[in-house]
């Protein structure tokens, strides 16, 4: 119980974790309100939003409502009529007698089922994104490429309508895609997003500075590195997401060589689900073995170089076989 004492004088904020009036959460937590720009909708199924029906042997169908329209499967039909104006989580019987789950969908279901151009980053790495690249609210983010907006409809969400994620993206017919997705996901044209055709490569140290996180999801992620270090902040953060160990080893040596990190760290997740039934408690039989590997490293201050390493690299590291580019020092030239 606190004391009188440990009352903030006036004029003074409360600590952390206290405050002298109850908060109200009730504007915000309205059964009926949408949270705005989240993606999230609340309240009762309406017609003109996406919803995914799943059967009992659990193959799923993503149906948008329409008033008046029907879903026909193998097994009878399904009015929309009668999922609109009911609650999330209903289920459904179709005219052949069998029962669909009805859920909205969540951000992970979104971006697995909409349409594609490239391939997107699966919702286990896009979490790994958020936090190990630090992605918060208020943040100025660049990303390219853009392939179909999987991403960059994560990326909206962390910074939310005070930030800013400028999406570059080289091919039109990609970039109209993931207009399509990423406008679909949040039911319109989220208020922090740019969305820029044309080369990173080229682009980013002319039209952007002061960058708080670039994350570059593409072919050669390298041509960039000069770009990001012009483009980030001090203490800024560049993020890189490559499906092979050559792109991996070509990023990190280009980044260390540039001198204007820190020192790379590199990573991939592995996500193995569990079956839990009864005594039947063990990993599924299925996962996805690879998707990519993850690379970040923090933008030094203007005129810091990366402090040499002290450790020596491993034997044959950089042996006269490796042809990529080479850290500084005699230590990595012997
Ligand atoms: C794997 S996809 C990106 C997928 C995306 N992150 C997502 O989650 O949907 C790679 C994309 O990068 C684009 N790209 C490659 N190099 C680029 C560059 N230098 N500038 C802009 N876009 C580039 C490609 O056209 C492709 O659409």
């Amino acid at each position: 119980m606190p004391s009188p004492l440990d009352e903030p004088a006036p004029g003074e904020p409360a600590p952390l974790g206290e405050s002298s009036q109850p908060l109200d959460i009730s504007a915000c937590h309205t059964a009926s309100i949408d949270p705005p720009w989240s993606g999230v909708r609340r309240g009762a199924l309406r017609a003109g939003e996406r919803v995914r029906l799943t059967d009992p042997k659990n193959h799923r169908h993503s149906v948008l409502l329409e008033a008046g329209k029907t879903f026909f499967t193998h097994k009878g039909s399904i009015d929309h009529d009668a999922m609109i104006g009911q609650p999330d989580g209903q289920v459904v019987t179709s005219t052949g007698g069998v029962d669909y789950l009805v859920l909205r969908p969540l951000l992970a279901d979104h971006v697995v089922s909409m349409p594609r151009g490239a391939a997107v980053v699966y919702p286990k790495d896009a979490a790994q994104i958020l936090v190990m690249a630090d992605i918060f609210p208020g943040a100025h983010v660049v990303e390219a490429g853009v392939g179909s907006g999987a991403l960059t409809c994560s990326l909206l969400r962390a910074v939310g309508t005070g930030g800013v994620v400028s999406s570059y993206e080289r091919r039109e017919d990609f970039a109209a895609i993931a207009r399509d997705n990423v406008d679909g996901f949040f039911g319109g044209s989220h208020p922090a997003w740019r969305l820029t055709l044309g080369d990173l490569a080229v682009d980013l140290a002319e039209r952007e500075r002061d960058v708080d996180r670039v994350i570059l999801d593409m072919l050669a992620p390298w041509d960039c590195v000069d770009g990001v270090a012009t483009a980030l902040a001090p203490g800024g953060l560049v993020c890189a997401y490559v499906a092979t160990t050559t792109q991996l080893s070509r990023f990190v040596e280009t980044v260390r060589a540039h001198g204007g990190f820190t020192e790379p760290e590199s990573w991939e997740s592995l996500v193995r689900g569990w079956h839990v039934e009864g005594l039947a408690v063990r990993p599924s039989h299925r996962m996805n073995g690879h998707t990519g590997f993850l690379v970040t490293a923090r933008r030094l201050a203007p005129g810091t170089s990366a402090p040499r390493r002290s450790r020596r690299p491993a034997p044959g590291a950089y042996g006269h076989d490796y042809t990529g580019p080479r850290p500084a020092g005699p230590a990595v030239n012997e």
